[in-house]
């Protein structure tokens, strides 16, 4: 639609950077822009029997013209635009004329140099309605001021649209790296505070803390879905979500002109249906990379602010919803302006298009990707819900690639960035892969043990060979490659529970036992106990698994049928992700956890019982709810967890059963050898997050506080708000919420 008159053709970037400058290039107005470019247009509707172009995209029309065509041309420049105004307009295209076909134009003086004002006068004009000559035009005509007025509207209305079609479409870009700027720069002073150790933050750090960055959107709900369809994020994800929002909306509704007597689109409704289509298929277009991007397990993004996989996967839904909503107006409004133009048989012919349906076809498939990804299906059955979400994906790049194809390329971008940010992340699983077992051609094998009275799975992984030492809080996505009737490529993310000893604590009172009460003769238990059994190795590292439906059970079924126990499996093992929270830099720590939860405390509990790297002097206090009393004393018969507890006063531990009837839960031999005094107490029933929090702030008295919970998201929200509660209590008390959710 654009002729080779446009002026301004800046980079994306810096007509965004700079609208002002672009918009009023030395003040010059529409009518200086877009005059000599609307006579150009106007006469295209005379035929003056110009030399066809031979080849038709290869140089201007103007270079074919002929004598009357470019007087007429040049005579309307030279009425409604000025004589100066013609020579600037034209330089563009007698230099591509010149130099692509070696047609120069003649100069302005040659032709209509020796007319006269009468000359001028006598010269046929025509008007919006049309020219109405018979046959070819042999002499120059005119169109009307009018006319050449109202194209310059049009043409500078267009331009205009056009403008804010791209700014726009880097806008959502800019906005998440501002997002991500604030993030890291956050970090940045996070990390001082925290390295200073600071047990006080200033009133507005503290404000900040306890108003936006903790609590949940909405009263204490977070973790817990609504109803089993939703769940909302913590409230400053919202916000920033809601910024997001907020934004698109407005970038679909702002910078258009409208009006009537648009001479390209007549109507006010086709502007509106074709500007607003436009618009909303570009952005949503725009959105792809960021989708991609937060979906990624690998995302450079999640490694420069250090915000965790959930928080990206809350922006990722967010982006992917709002880019199918304007996927969908993008389609109905194009399907509703092709309507208005022709009905029925119009519509039929445009999908004869393959562009065309490639379009429609996108716009469903995004739709049912959204339907797929219900919460509700990612909980019941998630696997099915991974390959139908990368399978339609993958649909959704095809079809968008043949979609933009009628553009030569212009687009075809925004479908590569996001094939390259998936590339990229399967590369670097790959790498993470071989780097954990640079010997891949002999496949990590791990023992794979179950207690059926404590429901958990343990993991024992050799990591030796690996390139890096698991560190506390990080999680593994482990496959069983083979063993069992395992998929190969499933993936499920777990957290290291523990270590095995090595290293100067490990020596440490090894036999200790951690209360008189003896030791448990539970088989499982033994099997742990004296876990580094041949194939292991010195080195590796424990996962404490609860079996659910699909790879966990699998897994336990591995553990069971396979003879001689230990069952091994060969798995490949993608990792280290997450990170490790600053938990050292507290005076107090306290973990909120509930059944398999108790990996976290597990995790960090050599860390921060161990003086080597000194920090402030910890107390740990770790509340853990457990339904079976067996698995309360097989972790209890962790090393590094009785370790802490007989070595340090500042250890303590409460176990909550939930369990209702011990009789059966305890079972057999280990009935009488769960401990039940010194620094462990036990209780029955739930945890009141409000009060243990409350207690632990109080305790915490002047100096810092960590709260960290991991468990049912019931648990987990009471945690969250008891929290934002202490911070009230707390004045300007350093007190921080840590959450690790083992679902997203
Ligand atoms: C960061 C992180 C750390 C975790 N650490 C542990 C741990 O140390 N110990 C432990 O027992 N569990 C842990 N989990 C939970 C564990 O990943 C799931 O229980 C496991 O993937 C379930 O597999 P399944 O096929 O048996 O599940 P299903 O029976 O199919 O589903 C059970 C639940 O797990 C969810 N789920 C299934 N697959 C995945 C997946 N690939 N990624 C995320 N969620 C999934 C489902 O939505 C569903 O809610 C962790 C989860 C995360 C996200
Ligand atoms: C240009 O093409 C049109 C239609 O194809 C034809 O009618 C006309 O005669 C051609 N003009 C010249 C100068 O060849
Ligand atoms: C086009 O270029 C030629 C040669 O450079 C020049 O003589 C002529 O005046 C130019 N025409 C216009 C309209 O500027
Ligand atoms: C301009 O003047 C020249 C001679 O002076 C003449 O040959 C030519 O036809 C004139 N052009 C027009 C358009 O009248
Ligand atoms: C190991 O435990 C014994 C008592 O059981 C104690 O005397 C000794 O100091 C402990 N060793 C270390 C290094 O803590």
């Amino acid at each position: 639609m654009r002729c080779a008159w446009s002026g301004f053709r800046l980079t994306p970037l810096l007509v965004l950077l700079l609208p002002t400058l672009a918009h009023s290039t030395a003040d010059r107005t529409d009518h200086d822009i877009f005059c000599v470019e609307s006579c150009s247009v106007a006469l295209k509707k005379v035929w003056f029997g110009d030399t066809n172009r031979t080849e038709p995209h290869a140089a201007p029309r103007e270079c074919y013209s002929n004598v009357p065509h470019l007087q007429s041309l040049y005579l309307c420049g030279g009425v409604y635009c000025g004589r100066e105004a013609v020579d600037e307009g034209l330089a563009a295209v007698n230099q591509t004329c010149r130099d692509v076909v070696d047609r120069p134009l003649p100069s302005y003086d040659e032709l209509i140099g020796n007319l006269t004002e009468e000359d001028i006068e006598g010269f046929p004009r025509f008007d919006v309605d049309g020219p109405s000559f018979e046959g070819p035009v042999k002499g120059p005509v005119l169109p009307t001021e009018g006319l050449v007025e109202i194209w310059i509207r049009t043409l500078a209305a267009q331009a205009y649209v056009h403008y804010y079609h791209r700014a726009y479409s880097w806008a959502m870009g800019l906005f998440w790296a501002a997002v991500v700027a604030i993030g890291v720069l956050a970090r940045m002073v996070r990390s001082l505070e925290i390295r200073r150790e600071e047990s006080h933050l200033s009133p507005w750090g503290m404000w900040v803390k306890r108003i936006i960055s903790t609590p949940a959107s909405f009263g204490r709900r977070c973790a817990q879905d609504y109803g089993g369809w939703a769940t909302v994020p913590p409230r400053l994800q919202s916000l920033i979500i809601l910024l997001f929002i907020i934004l698109n909306v407005g970038c679909s509704i702002h910078g258009y002109r409208i009006f009537e007597g648009h001479m390209y689109f007549a109507s006010v409704t086709r502007q509106i249906l074709r500007h607003v289509s436009d618009r909303t298929g570009i952005i949503s277009f725009a959105n792809f990379p960021l989708i991609w991007l937060f979906g990624m397990r690998n995302n450079v993004l999640l490694w420069l602010t250090g915000w965790d996989f959930g928080t990206y996967n809350n922006f990722h839904r967010w982006v992917a919803r709002v880019a199918t909503v304007q996927a969908v107006i993008h389609s109905i409004g194009y399907t509703a302006l092709i309507f208005r133009e022709g009905g029925w048989d119009y519509f039929a012919f445009w999908w004869t298009f393959w562009f065309w349906w490639a379009g429609q076809l996108a716009t469903v498939l995004m739709c049912a990707i959204l339907a797929f990804s219900v919460y509700w299906l990612r909980r019941q059955q998630y696997e099915t819900f991974l390959l139908i979400h990368i399978g339609l994906s993958v649909l959704v790049l095809f079809t968008m690639l043949g979609h933009v194809s009628i553009f030569n390329g212009e687009y075809d971008v925004f479908v590569w960035v996001p094939v390259l940010i998936w590339a990229f992340d399967r590369v670097v699983r790959v790498a993470r892969i071989a780097a954990f077992n640079p010997r891949f051609w002999k496949t990590t094998r791990a023992q794979v043990t179950f207690n059926p009275a404590a429901d958990m799975i343990r993991l024992e992984v050799p990591f030796s060979s690996s390139m890096y030492r698991p560190r506390p809080g990080t999680f593994f996505y482990l496959s069983v490659l083979a063993g069992g009737d395992s998929n190969f490529w499933e993936s499920h993310p777990f957290t290291v529970a523990s270590t095995s000893n090595v290293g100067p604590e490990a020596v440490v009172n090894e036999t200790t036992p951690l209360l008189e009460g003896g030791r448990c003769e539970n088989t499982h238990v033994q099997a742990q106990q004296g876990a580094p059994t041949s194939d292991l190795g010195t080195e590796y590292m424990t996962f404490l698994i609860r079996p659910y439906d699909g790879f966990t059970s699998r897994l336990r079924d591995v553990a069971e049928s396979q003879w001689p126990k230990p069952a091994t499996v060969r798995m490949a093992v993608d990792g280290p992700y997450g990170r490790t929270l600053p938990l050292r830099r507290f005076h107090h720590v306290v973990f909120v956890v509930g059944g398999s939860g108790i990996v976290v405390p597990l995790s960090y509990i050599r860390q921060l019982t161990s003086s080597s790297p000194a920090g402030p002097p910890r107390v740990v206090h770790i509340h853990w709810s457990v339904r079976q009393r067996a698995l309360a004393a097989e972790i209890l018969q962790e090393p590094d967890l009785r370790r802490a507890l007989t070595g340090s006063e500042k250890v303590r531990m409460n176990v909550y059963l939930t369990g209702g009837d011990d009789t059966v839960v305890a079972g057999g031999t280990c009935n009488d050898d769960v401990p039940d005094e010194g620094r462990v107490k036990w209780s029955y029933g739930r945890i009141d997050a409000a009060s243990v929090v409350k207690e632990a702030v109080g305790e915490a008295a002047d100096a810092s506080l960590a709260v960290v919970a991991c468990g049912p998201a019931r648990m987990a929200d009471d945690t969250r708000s008891a929290t934002v509660e202490g911070m009230r209590d707390g004045k300007c008390r350093r007190i921080e919420y840590f959450e690790e959710g083992f679902q997203w």
